[in-house]
């Protein structure tokens, strides 16, 4: 990789955000922890360095640091926030406690001509959030902005290519903080910004490779986007090396287990084994009725079919998961240090140290849209990558209340008509989510001359960003009108179907 990027992670909760604005700028970056050694920097052949933002202040005893010497890497590079206030303490400037934090929207006021305000406004609106302050620059520097606050929002030290920001370019609160980003990395870093996934690709087998050598690796394929994903990559890196297990947990969607052997059997031609431990999990669920215990259940049962099957590979040194960066990062306490913060989010249940093998997380430094992306180039379907979230406890969530199968077949064959409809209707892509609920509630309902007692179908569509907040979709009322009419004339035993409008918050997205 020649025009490699690296981001010290200092603990900020913008860090994937900025390593995210520099793969949109087409340059490759890495995030790094804070205290990198520069010999690791200098091996990975690291050309610019941004220095991110920080919960802590460097005036504190325990404050991370940088490796001194990546100021002698001879290289670009920009401190962000506390990345100002570091360069500004370790270069000779002084950095002072301020005892009020400075939170918000600030007004930048360009003072001096610099290649990182290139094509911008003389002022413009900047987003703010730091506690200390620099009150003197080191030397050599000067003072390109200012803002109301601080006679120091953006300083530079021409010779040495160093900038510093007070302000946060990453977020878009800043304006302009795209173009600014931009402008370090062209025109200062002189990157050339023909970063694409392929490249991605190209150096993440090369990593697989060198990491797994001639080992064998496990992945646990879910059918989710992530896992998906994973596999075609370590797949496309070390072949027959690499054993996928997909458990059947008696809880999936209609079709679901098929379609995962499909794709990955006999597509990719992957090593996979199908566990179908249906009755294990559902024999386990009979008569929960409560959601959080269905759920922890089904994360043990899982953990254990999990062990037992890869028993069976029993020279696996690594277990492969389709981790995301912003599955990583965890929140960051204001006075924390960051490498304590800075933990692995394991999906499958601390299995990794409990078998003692090895993590490979080939995703790790990826966001959501991104992995979309490498998976198209991956040869993935669009249905396979853009597929909605489906959490981890399946239908057992959606099945309200105790859990049959005849309950489970019936929601099953409510679900898949409202996705064939939302799918020919365009709408599938267009909302977050679009499944169904099975409520074990009967009420009566007249069919040809009939009169019929039976279940309740709701139907939950959301729009979101990211399922913190979610709003019910406005479908067309026509569409509503053709699923709600083909699941009661097609799905046995349910001659109800409801819409649930209700936003996310004060209700969740599942029922349960
Ligand atoms: P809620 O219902 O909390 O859901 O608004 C937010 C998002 O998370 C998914 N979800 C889960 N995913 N295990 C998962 O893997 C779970 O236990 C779980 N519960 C909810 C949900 O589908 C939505 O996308």
């Amino acid at each position: 990789m020649s025009e490699l990027l690296a981001v010290l992670d200092f603990g900020s909760q913008y860090t994937q955000v900025i390593a995210r604005r520099i793969r949109e700028n087409h340059v490759y970056s890495k995030i790094y922890r804070y205290d990198t050694p520069v010999e690791v920097l200098q091996q990975d052949g690291v050309k610019a360095i941004i220095l991110s933002g920080g919960p802590a202040s460097v005036l504190s005893e325990n404050a991370p640091l940088p490796d001194p010497k990546i100021f002698e890497l001879n290289v670009p590079i920009l401190g962000i926030c506390y990345g100002l206030q570091l360069m500004g303490k370790l270069l000779g400037g002084v950095v002072e406690n301020s005892t009020e934090r400075e939170y918000g929207y600030g007004m930048l006021q360009r003072s001096q001509q610099s290649q990182i305000f290139n094509g911008l406004p003389e002022t413009f609106k900047v987003w703010n959030s730091h506690g200390d302050r620099l009150v003197e620059m080191p030397p050599g520097f000067e003072s390109i902005a200012v803002t109301e606050n601080s006679p120091y929002a953006a300083i530079e030290n021409r010779a040495r290519k160093f900038f510093a920001l007070q302000f946060h370019p990453e977020v878009v609160h800043t304006q302009h903080g795209k173009e600014i980003i931009g402008n370090y990395l062209k025109k200062v870093c002189g990157f050339r910004g023909d970063w694409v996934m392929s490249n991605y690709i190209e150096s993440s087998i090369e990593q697989i490779r060198e990491q797994v050598g001639d080992s064998k690796v496990i992945l646990g394929l879910s059918g989710g986007v992530d896992s998906s994903v994973a596999a075609a990559l370590i797949h496309r890196a070390i072949g027959d090396q690499l054993n996928c297990v997909f458990v059947d947990n008696g809880v999936l969607r209609k079709g679901e287990r098929e379609a995962v052997e499909s794709i990955f059997k006999d597509n990719f031609h992957m090593n996979l084994t199908t566990i179908d431990a249906s009755e294990e999990f559902l024999s386990a669920l009979a008569d929960v009725e409560d959601p959080e215990t269905k759920r922890k259940l089904i994360g043990n049962i899982f953990v254990e079919v999990f062990e037992r099957t890869i028993s069976q590979f029993g020279d696996a040194e690594f277990l492969a998961q389709g981790t995301l960066y912003p599955d990583i990062i965890e929140s960051v306490p204001i006075d924390g240090n960051p490498a304590a913060l800075i933990k692995s989010h394991h999906n499958v249940g601390g299995l990794p140290e409990r078998m003692k093998l090895k993590l490979l997380e080939p995703l790790s430094e990826l966001f959501k849209d991104e992995v979309r992306a490498l998976g198209e180039e991956l040869g993935l379907s669009k249905e396979m990558v853009w597929r909605q979230p489906f959490p981890g406890p399946g239908l057992a969530v959606r099945v309200m209340g105790d859990i049959t199968r005849e309950k489970l077949d019936i929601l099953r064959n409510a679900d898949v008509i409202l996705i064939e409809e939302m799918r020919k209707a365009n709408y599938y892509y267009k909302v977050w989510q679009s499944f169904c609920v099975f409520l074990p509630v009967r009420t009566v309902g007249v069919m040809g001359d009939e009169r019929t007692y039976d279940y309740v179908i709701a139907i939950r569509c959301v729009e979101s960003q990211d399922a913190m907040t979610a709003d019910w979709a406005h479908l067309p009322y026509e569409l509503l009108r053709t699923v709600s009419s083909r699941i009661i004339n097609e799905v046995k035993h349910v001659n109800r179907v409801v819409y649930d409008i209700s936003s996310k918050p004060p209700s969740t997205i599942e029922w349960e």
